[in-house]
Protein backbone atom coordinates (compact mmCIF):
# COMPACT_ATOMS: atom_id res chain seq x y z
CA UNK A 1 0.00 0.00 0.00
CA UNK A 2 1.06 3.88 -0.63
CA UNK A 3 0.23 4.83 2.45
CA UNK A 4 0.92 8.48 3.05
CA UNK A 5 3.49 8.52 0.53
CA UNK A 6 3.82 11.48 -1.08
CA UNK A 7 4.11 11.15 -4.73
CA UNK A 8 5.01 14.30 -7.61
CA UNK A 9 2.55 15.44 -10.24
CA UNK A 10 4.85 13.12 -12.81
CA UNK A 11 4.43 9.94 -10.54
CA UNK A 12 0.58 10.37 -9.80
CA UNK A 13 0.26 10.87 -13.83
CA UNK A 14 2.32 7.93 -14.46
CA UNK A 15 0.07 5.73 -12.47
CA UNK A 16 -3.28 6.74 -13.49
CA UNK A 17 -1.47 6.43 -17.43
CA UNK A 18 -0.98 3.00 -15.88
CA UNK A 19 -4.34 2.55 -14.16
CA UNK A 20 -6.53 3.66 -17.37
CA UNK A 21 -4.08 1.31 -19.44
CA UNK A 22 -5.31 -1.80 -17.84
CA UNK A 23 -9.09 -0.69 -17.40
CA UNK A 24 -9.82 0.26 -21.05
CA UNK A 25 -8.77 -2.68 -22.31
CA UNK A 26 -10.17 -3.60 -26.26
CA UNK A 27 -12.75 -6.07 -26.27
CA UNK A 28 -16.40 -6.40 -28.28
CA UNK A 29 -17.53 -4.48 -30.57
CA UNK A 30 -14.09 -3.88 -31.21
CA UNK A 31 -14.78 -0.68 -32.65
CA UNK A 32 -16.36 0.60 -30.06
CA UNK A 33 -13.69 -0.28 -26.93
CA UNK A 34 -11.27 1.17 -29.63
CA UNK A 35 -12.75 4.57 -29.91
CA UNK A 36 -12.94 4.60 -25.89
CA UNK A 37 -9.75 3.96 -25.37
CA UNK A 38 -8.37 6.41 -27.85
CA UNK A 39 -9.43 9.21 -26.49
CA UNK A 40 -9.02 8.19 -22.50
CA UNK A 41 -5.61 7.60 -23.36
CA UNK A 42 -4.36 10.34 -25.44
CA UNK A 43 -2.31 12.67 -23.61
CA UNK A 44 -4.46 14.83 -21.36
CA UNK A 45 -2.83 16.38 -18.43
CA UNK A 46 -4.80 13.63 -15.86
CA UNK A 47 -5.61 16.82 -14.21
CA UNK A 48 -9.10 15.34 -12.57
CA UNK A 49 -7.77 11.90 -11.59
CA UNK A 50 -4.25 13.89 -9.85
CA UNK A 51 -7.19 16.17 -7.83
CA UNK A 52 -9.05 13.06 -6.56
CA UNK A 53 -5.94 11.36 -5.65
CA UNK A 54 -4.08 14.30 -3.97
CA UNK A 55 -7.04 14.81 -2.03
CA UNK A 56 -7.68 11.35 -0.51
CA UNK A 57 -4.11 11.34 0.45
CA UNK A 58 -3.87 15.27 1.89
CA UNK A 59 -6.68 13.86 4.43
CA UNK A 60 -5.09 10.78 5.20
CA UNK A 61 -6.56 7.99 2.77
CA UNK A 62 -4.89 5.49 1.18
CA UNK A 63 -4.01 6.65 -2.47
CA UNK A 64 -4.40 3.04 -3.71
CA UNK A 65 -8.42 3.15 -2.67
CA UNK A 66 -9.02 6.17 -5.09
CA UNK A 67 -7.58 4.81 -7.84
CA UNK A 68 -10.56 3.34 -9.64
CA UNK A 69 -12.44 6.42 -8.62
CA UNK A 70 -9.72 8.77 -10.10
CA UNK A 71 -9.62 6.94 -13.70
CA UNK A 72 -13.54 6.62 -13.55
CA UNK A 73 -13.60 10.82 -13.34
CA UNK A 74 -10.98 10.85 -16.14
CA UNK A 75 -13.11 8.14 -18.59
CA UNK A 76 -16.09 10.30 -17.75
CA UNK A 77 -13.39 13.53 -18.63
CA UNK A 78 -13.24 12.19 -22.03
CA UNK A 79 -16.96 11.38 -22.80
CA UNK A 80 -17.31 14.93 -22.41
CA UNK A 81 -14.58 15.97 -24.73
CA UNK A 82 -15.71 13.43 -27.63
CA UNK A 83 -19.00 14.94 -27.42
CA UNK A 84 -17.96 18.55 -26.57
CA UNK A 85 -15.71 18.30 -30.21
CA UNK A 86 -18.29 16.53 -32.54
CA UNK A 87 -20.07 18.66 -35.43
CA UNK A 88 -23.05 19.21 -33.43
CA UNK A 89 -21.29 21.01 -30.70
CA UNK A 90 -17.73 22.68 -30.94
CA UNK A 91 -16.52 20.92 -33.90
CA UNK A 92 -12.97 20.97 -33.46
CA UNK A 93 -10.94 18.45 -35.28
CA UNK A 94 -8.19 17.92 -32.59
CA UNK A 95 -7.77 16.92 -29.50
CA UNK A 96 -4.63 16.00 -27.10
CA UNK A 97 -3.10 16.93 -30.45
CA UNK A 98 -4.36 14.08 -31.98
CA UNK A 99 -7.44 13.72 -34.55
CA UNK A 100 -10.82 14.24 -32.27
CA UNK A 101 -12.99 10.94 -31.76
CA UNK A 102 -15.49 11.40 -34.76
CA UNK A 103 -12.57 11.64 -37.33
CA UNK A 104 -10.97 8.86 -36.34
CA UNK A 105 -13.88 6.36 -35.67
CA UNK A 106 -16.90 8.42 -37.82
CA UNK A 107 -19.43 10.50 -35.79
CA UNK A 108 -21.75 7.49 -34.48
CA UNK A 109 -19.26 5.80 -33.14
CA UNK A 110 -18.11 8.73 -31.45
CA UNK A 111 -21.62 9.14 -29.79
CA UNK A 112 -21.71 5.80 -29.14
CA UNK A 113 -18.49 5.60 -27.10
CA UNK A 114 -19.08 8.49 -25.47
CA UNK A 115 -22.64 7.17 -24.21
CA UNK A 116 -21.00 3.98 -23.60
CA UNK A 117 -18.51 5.72 -21.22
CA UNK A 118 -20.85 7.13 -19.11
CA UNK A 119 -21.56 3.89 -17.66
CA UNK A 120 -18.55 1.79 -18.00
CA UNK A 121 -16.96 4.44 -15.75
CA UNK A 122 -18.75 3.38 -12.71
CA UNK A 123 -19.04 -0.13 -13.24
CA UNK A 124 -15.51 0.03 -13.40
CA UNK A 125 -15.07 1.78 -10.02
CA UNK A 126 -17.90 -0.69 -8.76
CA UNK A 127 -15.97 -3.65 -10.43
CA UNK A 128 -12.49 -2.44 -8.55
CA UNK A 129 -13.60 -0.67 -5.46
CA UNK A 130 -14.05 -4.03 -3.31
CA UNK A 131 -12.36 -2.72 -0.54
CA UNK A 132 -14.77 0.36 0.24
CA UNK A 133 -17.99 -0.02 2.09
CA UNK A 134 -21.15 -0.11 0.36
CA UNK A 135 -21.89 2.79 1.87
CA UNK A 136 -19.33 4.50 0.82
CA UNK A 137 -19.64 3.25 -2.42
CA UNK A 138 -22.93 4.64 -3.15
CA UNK A 139 -21.80 8.21 -1.76
CA UNK A 140 -19.14 8.12 -4.98
CA UNK A 141 -22.03 6.42 -7.10
CA UNK A 142 -24.29 9.47 -5.69
CA UNK A 143 -21.36 12.65 -6.77
CA UNK A 144 -21.17 10.71 -10.14
CA UNK A 145 -24.48 10.85 -11.05
CA UNK A 146 -25.08 14.51 -10.04
CA UNK A 147 -22.22 15.87 -11.48
CA UNK A 148 -22.04 13.92 -14.66
CA UNK A 149 -25.61 14.05 -15.75
CA UNK A 150 -28.55 16.49 -16.11
CA UNK A 151 -28.08 18.43 -12.97
CA UNK A 152 -24.01 18.56 -13.76
CA UNK A 153 -21.86 18.80 -17.26
CA UNK A 154 -24.71 18.31 -19.31
CA UNK A 155 -26.73 21.20 -17.93
CA UNK A 156 -23.83 23.69 -18.59
CA UNK A 157 -23.17 22.20 -22.17
CA UNK A 158 -26.44 23.36 -23.27
CA UNK A 159 -26.33 26.44 -21.63
CA UNK A 160 -22.92 26.90 -23.52
CA UNK A 161 -24.61 25.99 -27.04
CA UNK A 162 -27.36 27.70 -26.68
CA UNK A 163 -25.42 30.87 -25.37
CA UNK A 164 -23.71 31.16 -28.66
CA UNK A 165 -23.84 34.47 -30.76
CA UNK A 166 -26.23 36.07 -28.32
CA UNK A 167 -25.64 39.88 -27.39
CA UNK A 168 -24.25 41.53 -24.81
CA UNK A 169 -26.98 41.70 -21.36
CA UNK A 170 -26.57 42.26 -17.60
CA UNK A 171 -28.14 38.48 -17.05
CA UNK A 172 -25.27 37.50 -19.59
CA UNK A 173 -22.52 37.19 -16.57
CA UNK A 174 -25.08 35.25 -14.55
CA UNK A 175 -25.37 32.57 -17.81
CA UNK A 176 -22.00 32.78 -17.79
CA UNK A 177 -20.73 31.60 -14.06
CA UNK A 178 -23.73 29.21 -14.62
CA UNK A 179 -22.04 28.09 -17.68
CA UNK A 180 -18.21 27.72 -16.14
CA UNK A 181 -20.28 26.27 -12.72
CA UNK A 182 -21.70 23.09 -14.72
CA UNK A 183 -19.59 22.26 -17.58
CA UNK A 184 -16.17 22.95 -16.25
CA UNK A 185 -16.42 23.13 -12.23
CA UNK A 186 -18.80 20.32 -11.66
CA UNK A 187 -15.93 18.01 -12.70
CA UNK A 188 -13.21 19.44 -10.47
CA UNK A 189 -15.89 19.21 -7.19
CA UNK A 190 -16.64 15.71 -8.01
CA UNK A 191 -13.17 14.69 -8.66
CA UNK A 192 -11.74 16.45 -4.96
CA UNK A 193 -15.35 15.59 -3.29
CA UNK A 194 -14.59 11.97 -4.08
CA UNK A 195 -11.35 11.82 -2.96
CA UNK A 196 -12.44 13.52 0.06
CA UNK A 197 -15.10 10.54 0.49
CA UNK A 198 -13.24 7.87 0.09
CA UNK A 199 -10.56 9.48 2.90
CA UNK A 200 -13.73 9.43 5.19
CA UNK A 201 -13.61 13.72 5.28
CA UNK A 202 -16.11 15.18 7.97
CA UNK A 203 -18.53 17.68 6.76
CA UNK A 204 -16.42 20.72 7.36
CA UNK A 205 -13.88 19.52 5.34
CA UNK A 206 -15.67 18.41 2.32
CA UNK A 207 -17.89 21.73 2.41
CA UNK A 208 -14.34 24.17 2.41
CA UNK A 209 -12.97 21.73 -0.11
CA UNK A 210 -16.04 22.10 -2.79
CA UNK A 211 -16.17 25.67 -2.13
CA UNK A 212 -11.97 25.08 -3.12
CA UNK A 213 -12.65 22.85 -6.07
CA UNK A 214 -16.03 25.52 -7.34
CA UNK A 215 -13.28 27.92 -7.32
CA UNK A 216 -10.31 26.38 -9.22
CA UNK A 217 -12.45 24.90 -11.40
CA UNK A 218 -14.48 28.18 -12.50
CA UNK A 219 -10.38 30.00 -12.66
CA UNK A 220 -9.77 26.90 -14.68
CA UNK A 221 -12.24 27.55 -17.40
CA UNK A 222 -11.14 31.31 -17.32
CA UNK A 223 -7.80 30.46 -18.29
CA UNK A 224 -9.30 28.16 -20.86
CA UNK A 225 -11.36 30.80 -22.59
CA UNK A 226 -7.82 32.83 -22.52
CA UNK A 227 -5.80 29.88 -24.14
CA UNK A 228 -8.10 29.83 -26.60
CA UNK A 229 -7.69 33.51 -27.45
CA UNK A 230 -3.57 33.97 -26.64
CA UNK A 231 -2.54 30.58 -27.68
CA UNK A 232 -1.47 28.37 -30.10
CA UNK A 233 -2.19 24.85 -31.61
CA UNK A 234 0.98 23.41 -30.51
CA UNK A 235 0.78 24.51 -26.71
CA UNK A 236 -3.08 23.60 -26.54
CA UNK A 237 -3.45 20.50 -28.69
CA UNK A 238 -6.79 21.83 -29.88
CA UNK A 239 -7.89 24.62 -32.55
CA UNK A 240 -7.20 28.22 -31.15
CA UNK A 241 -9.41 31.07 -32.05
CA UNK A 242 -12.33 29.04 -31.85
CA UNK A 243 -14.45 30.34 -28.99
CA UNK A 244 -14.56 33.71 -30.88
CA UNK A 245 -15.11 31.96 -34.44
CA UNK A 246 -18.37 30.49 -32.63
CA UNK A 247 -19.39 33.60 -30.82
CA UNK A 248 -19.07 31.81 -27.78
CA UNK A 249 -20.11 32.91 -24.29
CA UNK A 250 -16.47 33.31 -22.52
CA UNK A 251 -15.34 35.64 -19.65
CA UNK A 252 -12.52 37.19 -22.91
CA UNK A 253 -16.15 37.61 -25.24
CA UNK A 254 -17.72 39.18 -21.82
CA UNK A 255 -15.08 40.93 -20.38
CA UNK A 256 -12.09 41.37 -22.22
CA UNK A 257 -8.97 39.52 -22.20
CA UNK A 258 -6.96 42.08 -18.79
CA UNK A 259 -10.26 41.78 -16.98
CA UNK A 260 -10.38 38.40 -17.75
CA UNK A 261 -6.79 37.58 -15.93
CA UNK A 262 -7.51 39.85 -12.96
CA UNK A 263 -10.50 37.51 -12.37
CA UNK A 264 -8.42 34.48 -12.79
CA UNK A 265 -5.79 36.42 -10.72
CA UNK A 266 -8.81 36.76 -7.82
CA UNK A 267 -9.61 33.36 -7.75
CA UNK A 268 -6.33 31.61 -7.40
CA UNK A 269 -5.93 34.17 -4.44
CA UNK A 270 -9.42 32.80 -3.08
CA UNK A 271 -7.76 29.14 -3.57
CA UNK A 272 -4.89 29.77 -1.81
CA UNK A 273 -6.83 31.52 1.35
CA UNK A 274 -9.04 28.25 1.58
CA UNK A 275 -6.03 25.74 1.51
CA UNK A 276 -3.44 27.85 3.66
CA UNK A 277 -6.41 28.75 6.55
CA UNK A 278 -7.58 25.42 6.56
CA UNK A 279 -4.63 23.59 7.14
CA UNK A 280 -4.52 21.65 3.50
CA UNK A 281 -1.54 21.04 2.84
CA UNK A 282 -0.59 20.04 -0.81
CA UNK A 283 2.56 20.95 -3.32
CA UNK A 284 0.43 19.23 -5.92
CA UNK A 285 -2.60 21.86 -5.82
CA UNK A 286 0.03 24.46 -5.67
CA UNK A 287 1.52 22.80 -8.50
CA UNK A 288 -1.19 23.37 -10.20
CA UNK A 289 -2.34 26.56 -9.84
CA UNK A 290 1.26 27.64 -10.18
CA UNK A 291 1.43 26.00 -13.95
CA UNK A 292 -2.41 27.42 -15.06
CA UNK A 293 -0.76 30.86 -14.16
CA UNK A 294 2.33 30.09 -16.09
CA UNK A 295 0.16 29.02 -19.17
CA UNK A 296 -1.41 32.02 -19.02
CA UNK A 297 1.06 34.22 -18.15
CA UNK A 298 0.19 35.76 -14.99
C1 LIG B 1 -10.54 20.49 -21.29
O1 LIG B 1 -10.01 20.08 -20.08
C2 LIG B 1 -11.97 20.83 -21.08
C3 LIG B 1 -12.18 22.00 -20.23
C4 LIG B 1 -12.88 21.95 -19.14
C5 LIG B 1 -11.62 23.27 -20.61
P1 LIG B 1 -8.43 19.86 -19.89
O2 LIG B 1 -7.72 21.11 -20.31
O3 LIG B 1 -8.18 19.39 -18.51
O4 LIG B 1 -8.14 18.73 -20.97
P2 LIG B 1 -7.06 17.55 -20.97
O5 LIG B 1 -7.61 16.49 -20.08
O6 LIG B 1 -5.75 18.08 -20.50
O7 LIG B 1 -7.04 17.12 -22.41
C1 LIG C 1 -15.28 22.35 -22.20
O1 LIG C 1 -15.45 23.65 -22.56
C2 LIG C 1 -16.21 21.74 -21.29
C3 LIG C 1 -16.38 20.31 -21.55
C4 LIG C 1 -15.71 19.60 -22.43
C5 LIG C 1 -17.35 19.65 -20.75
P1 LIG C 1 -14.70 24.00 -23.92
O2 LIG C 1 -15.55 23.69 -25.09
O3 LIG C 1 -14.16 25.38 -23.81
O4 LIG C 1 -13.46 22.97 -23.87
P2 LIG C 1 -12.36 22.84 -25.00
O5 LIG C 1 -11.75 24.22 -25.16
O6 LIG C 1 -13.04 22.35 -26.23
O7 LIG C 1 -11.38 21.86 -24.40
MG1 LIG D 1 -17.54 23.40 -25.52
MG1 LIG E 1 -14.85 22.82 -26.98
MG1 LIG F 1 -12.28 26.01 -24.52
Amino acid sequence: MMNDVKMTMDELIKLVDKKLDEFMTVQQPEDLFKSMRYTVLLPGKRLRPVMCLETCRMLGGEIEKAIPAACAIEMLHAQTLIHDDLPCMDNDDYRRGQKSNHKVFGEAVAVLAGDALLTFAPQIFLQNSVYLSAECKLKVLEEYHKFAGAYGVIAGQVIDIESENGKFTQEKQDTLKYIHLHKTADLFKLSIRTGAIIAKADNEKLSLLTDFAEKLGLAFQIADDILDEISTFEALGKTPGKDKTAGKLTYVSLFGLEEAKSKLICLFEECYDIINSNGFKSEIFTDIIEGIKKRVKI
